[in-house]
């Protein structure tokens, strides 16, 4: 006798049994150590809506493998956490990615449990997570995407996150960072990566190693930078976007080439000097520009988007002209 007529009652006993006991069969697409790990994760897990009576895997802001139930993301943005990340986040073994947006109620420190995880991607911004960034990051060997940006962290940038040897996203903007770029940033690695450190308090000069990483999109504003950060800059780099502007470089701006794909360069509010290249006017996808309060001099070229830039892009110069200032006089 063949065993395929049994298969129809099995499908109706199971579906008797989910319609009597609903969360039996949807709580098995959620691994139980998971469940438990998450239930600890923060104070008041209910802020998320994560109720013990679900499924964890669907729970809003979690993604699980389709087969064992495993957590492998969490994606939780507009949700006001209240209280701190417990160690449990320790305890989800194949969590390769954290983002965590807008909560201004979640404060603390990450903690170090954290390094168990196989992250490659870790992003909490704009939250209230405050004190040093750890330096036991850099334990995170498969991390490619650091985004601790809009936090009220202090301290430096450690050492041993810079030397991650995958990472070509740092995204570490609007904290009250102090101190230097360590010079092993993105050394070894050449991918048009990001580094968004706009709007700290970080000083000294920027390291040579960011010249050599060919970085795609750098933002350096509204720090204390010093000294001369031309070697940003030629005719061969990757950069579509280069934001300088609110520092105090001080650079000769007459000697420099430009990527060739730049969109955006803002150089505002430094120490420049020199004059505006005309091989500026040859970049023909730069939409945003400005060069206002610096020491520039000389007439500014015309040519492809040119025209687009107002007045307000080179005001407060030392001799700037030519339109859309008054013209040069001879
Ligand atoms: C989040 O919760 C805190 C404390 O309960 C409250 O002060 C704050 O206004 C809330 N923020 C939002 C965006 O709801
Ligand atoms: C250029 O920068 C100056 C100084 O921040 C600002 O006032 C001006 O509006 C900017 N121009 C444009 C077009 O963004």
């Amino acid at each position: 006798m063949s065993k395929l007529p049994l298969l129809p009652h099995i499908t109706v006993i199971l579906m008797l049994l989910s319609s009597y006991f609903p969360l039996l069969v949807s709580s098995a697409k959620c691994h139980k150590d998971d469940k438990k790990a998450l239930l600890k994760l923060f104070s008041r897990p209910e802020d998320l809506s994560w109720s013990s009576s679900t499924a964890c895997c669907s729970w809003p802001g979690v993604i699980c493998t389709s087969d064992t139930g495993r957590v492998i993301s969490l994606d939780i943005s507009s949700v006001n956490i209240t209280g701190t990340i417990s160690p449990s986040i320790g305890d989800l073994p194949l969590l390769f990615s954290i983002d965590i947006q807008y909560s201004a109620s979640l404060t603390g420190t990450i903690p170090y449990s954290i390094t168990k995880l196989p992250l490659t991607s870790l992003t909490i911004r704009f939250t209230s997570l405050s004190g040093p960034i750890p330096g036991f990051l850099g334990e995170l060997k498969e991390l490619t995407n650091l985004d601790l940006s809009g936090n009220l962290h202090t301290g430096p940038i450690p050492d041993s996150i810079a030397s991650l040897p995958k990472l070509d996203r740092l995204t570490l903007f609007g904290n009250k960072l102090t101190g230097t770029i360590p010079p092993s940033l993105f050394r070894g690695l050449t991918s048009r990566n990001l580094l968004y450190l706009s709007d700290n308090l970080l000083t000294g000069e920027i390291p040579i190693s960011l010249g050599d990483a060919d970085l795609g999109y750098i933002y350096l504003a509204g720090n204390r930078f010093t000294g001369d950060a031309s070697f940003l800059f030629s005719e061969s780099k990757q950069a579509n976007e280069i934001d300088l502007s609110r520092n105090q470089f001080e650079m000769d701006m007459s000697s420099l080439s430009f990527p060739q794909n730049l969109r955006l360069l803002d150089l505002s509010f430094n120490r420049i000097k020199g004059t505006i290249p005309a091989s500026l006017a040859r970049l023909n996808d730069l939409n945003s520009f400005n060069v206002s309060h610096n020491m520039l001099c000389g007439r500014i070229p015309t040519g492809a988007q040119m025209k687009s830039f107002d007045a307000s892009c080179y005001q407060h110069n030392k001799c700037l002209c030519g339109t859309p200032l008054p013209s040069c006089h001879h």
